[in-house]
């Protein structure tokens, strides 16, 4: 059987090859990040989600519908943990959770679902459920989730609950009415089946070993140090972290809630005040993804570039982790973007990329003399400012290296 799913859109051209929606979602997959999909109705989400499935070997993948009707008994019914019960002892728990073996969870409709049942769905993504505030890991080494909902932007705010645990919960989400199928696409779609109802198709039996695809990712980014990857991560989590407050630097965090208000006004249109930095967790995504973009651009016949080639993959994973993961300022997003966070975020990987550019030289005569060993001193007055974060990167690079 063939996923059912079209959509020639491209989200982004990656190291020369084109990534649709369809990567990202195999991407997600094998850097084990949740997923979650918004979007205008009847634009396929549950289609996308519903293909994911078919990755995995039948009876490895749970579907459930969130309903505002249903409870955690109910989901623990649905995940065929419904002697849970009459469970007594830990021990007796643990027996059970051991025995869930799903490695995909997908969860339509999510923004559906009662906050508990949410909280447990979110854990579930996670690996594990939690009884009477204790966590149970189940049964499997790789669970991942995919969950959907439509009732808009508001919802991704981090000002409600269902934002915050969606923000917190979930490392990608996306926004797909920026990238709805093609003419072409929609043709076909047509032509082919005007069923309005979502496919659920079987294991497809030339699928990329997901869960194999993982471990090779995680290995690969244990035993191996990607210096550009770690310069740009961290300019992420560090340098885009400062600002200038009456003229001095400081940091946007410690800010809090004067950020951006009260960033100078000169720098009131640059990234100063448009973005947050990214946080640990966030960048672990970051590096998660683009590893991941990255096999499946080389895949599809893309070539890495040797000078810019990782930046361009950790930007193209910067976007989709944060353009609704709450750090962008969205004030400035509504006024100068129209309120499409994908453009504000094309425009700070615009901007970053002139950073870098101008530093190439620099951070390149660096990353030499980390790989030869030598000892990095008197860092010179090249990286100040939002660049003094390279000093204290190189040092630890040389440590472990
Ligand atoms: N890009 C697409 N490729 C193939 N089929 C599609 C696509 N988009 C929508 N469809 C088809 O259109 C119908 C509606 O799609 P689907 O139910 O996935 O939309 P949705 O985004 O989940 O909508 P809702 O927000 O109402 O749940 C389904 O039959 C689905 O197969
Ligand atoms: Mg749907």
């Amino acid at each position: 059987m063939v996923r059912v799913y079209r959509n020639s859109t491209e989200l982004m051209n990656l190291h020369g090859a084109p990534i649709y929606m369809a990567d990202m979602l195999n991407a997600c997959l094998r850097g084990r990040l949740n997923l979650f999909l918004q979007g205008d109705t009847g634009s396929g989400k549950t289609q996308l989600a519903a293909d994911a499935m078919s990755y995995f070997p039948e009876g490895k993948s749970l579907f459930i519908l969130g309903r505002n009707d249903m409870d955690t008994r109910e989901l623990f019914q649905q995940i065929n943990l419904e002697k849970l019960k009459t469970a007594k002892s830990s021990s007796e728990i643990k027996e059970l959770t051991d025995k869930i073996d799903a490695n995909l969870i997908v969860v339509d409709e999510l923004p559906n679902c009662l906050p508990a049942v949410r909280a447990q769905v979110f854990n579930l993504f996670d690996g594990y459920i939690e009884i009477s505030g204790r966590k149970y890991n189940i049964g499997k080494d790789y669970s991942v989730g995919i969950a959907t909902g439509n009732i808009g932007q508001k919802f991704t705010e981090s000002s409600n609950e269902l934002g915050r645990a969606l923000k917190d919960r979930m490392h990608v989400i996306i926004d797909t009415d920026y990238f709805k199928p093609t003419s072409a696409d929609t043709l076909e779609i047509l032509s082919g089946n005007t069923n309005p109802r979502v496919e659920f198709t079987q294991e497809e039996a030339n699928s990329v070993n997901i869960i194999k695809s993982y471990k090779q990712l995680e290995s690969e980014l244990k035993k191996q140090i990607h210096f550009e990857k770690m310069l740009v991560v961290n300019y992420l989590i560090h340098g885009l972290d400062i600002c200038h407050v009456g003229g001095v630097l400081t940091s946007k965090t410690k800010l809090k809630e004067s950020w951006p208000n009260k960033v100078d006004s000169n720098q009131q249109g640059s990234d100063e005040a448009l973005v947050l930095p990214v946080s640990i967790r966030a960048a672990k995504s970051i590096m998660r993804l683009s590893t991941a973009l990255d096999e499946i651009a080389k895949s599809k016949g893309g070539k890495i570039d040797a000078d810019f080639g990782d930046f361009d993959s950790m930007m193209q994973a910067y976007k989709f982790v944060s353009a609704y993961s709450g750090v962008l300022n969205d004030a400035l997003v509504q006024e100068k973007y129209n309120g499409d966070k994908y453009s504000a975020m094309d425009a700070l990987i615009e901007a970053t990329k002139g950073e870098f550019e101008r530093q190439k030289e620099n951070l390149a005569r660096m990353v030499e003399m980390v790989k030869k060993g030598k000892k990095i001193k008197g860092i010179s007055d090249e990286f100040q400012g939002r660049w003094s974060f390279v000093e204290g990167t190189l040092e630890g690079l040389v440590k472990q290296s």
